[in-house]
């Protein structure tokens, strides 16, 4: 992996989403503000041929690529996401909202080199409307995780955790609205820790080495 050194090759990212792209566009901004040095987008790979994410990188200019999924096998439609980010050079992936479950021949093509953001502070509440779960339970306390993949659903070893009180006055829109703009800021966090390069993996736990 590539870091933030100025000499050093830049830390190439493959954006894959689904929708609105909101995590994809605070990326970008963080690199066009100079908040990931040594960072760069190379491909941006959406799913849905609709996506107002994918919209938004043809219109910013980055290389982008639309891979539907649906109605294909995902061992199918994975092998063609893989081979558009090899053809882009791609260090680290990142899902920014890709919903869609990834084959295990994939994440094995990428090991510790996948990140995923979630709207929940795992191992709370997996899954879909993540944040409408912990509002529906009564938790007091939400947020957000990014977390590198492996092979079980929002499950791989958590690099950066941002949690927020749920107040009394949230609604799970409400709440949703907070996560989100914790999650804007967790998502630029992680890929400059990983991209530093300082840090080791032991067992589950992701641990920052002192550089
Ligand atoms: C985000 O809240 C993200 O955490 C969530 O989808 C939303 C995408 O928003 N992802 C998941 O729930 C994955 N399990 P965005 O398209 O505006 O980034």
């Amino acid at each position: 992996m590539s870091n933030s050194q100025p000499d050093r090759a830049p830390t190439r990212l493959g954006i894959l989403l689904s929708g609105r792209g909101s995590n994809f566009l605070a990326i970008a901004d963080s690199i066009r503000t100079g908040r990931l040095p040594g960072v760069e987008i190379a491909v941006v790979i959406a799913n849905v041929s609709d996506a107002p994410g994918l919209a938004a990188a043809r219109a910013m200019g980055l290389p982008h690529a639309v891979l539907v999924s649906k109605g294909r096998r995902r061992e199918d439609h994975d092998a063609g996401v893989a081979a558009c980010l090899k053809q882009h050079n791609v260090d680290l992936v990142c899902l920014a909202g890709y919903m869609r479950l990834l084959s295990p021949g994939f994440v094995a093509q990428f090991p510790h080199r996948i990140l995923n953001i979630h709207p929940s502070l795992l191992p709370a509440f997996p899954g879909l409307e993540a944040q409408e779960q912990a509002f529906a339970y009564g938790a007091k306390i939400a947020g957000c995780t990014v977390h590198f993949v492996d092979d079980e659903l929002d499950h791989g070893p958590i690099v950066v955790q941002r949690a927020i009180p749920v107040l009394a006055s949230d609604d799970a829109h409400s709440l949703a609205q907070r996560i989100l703009a914790e999650e804007h800021q967790a998502y630029t966090e992680a890929i400059a820790l990983v991209a530093s390069g300082a840090y080791e993996i032991r067992g589950r736990r992701y641990v920052k080495r002192n550089s």
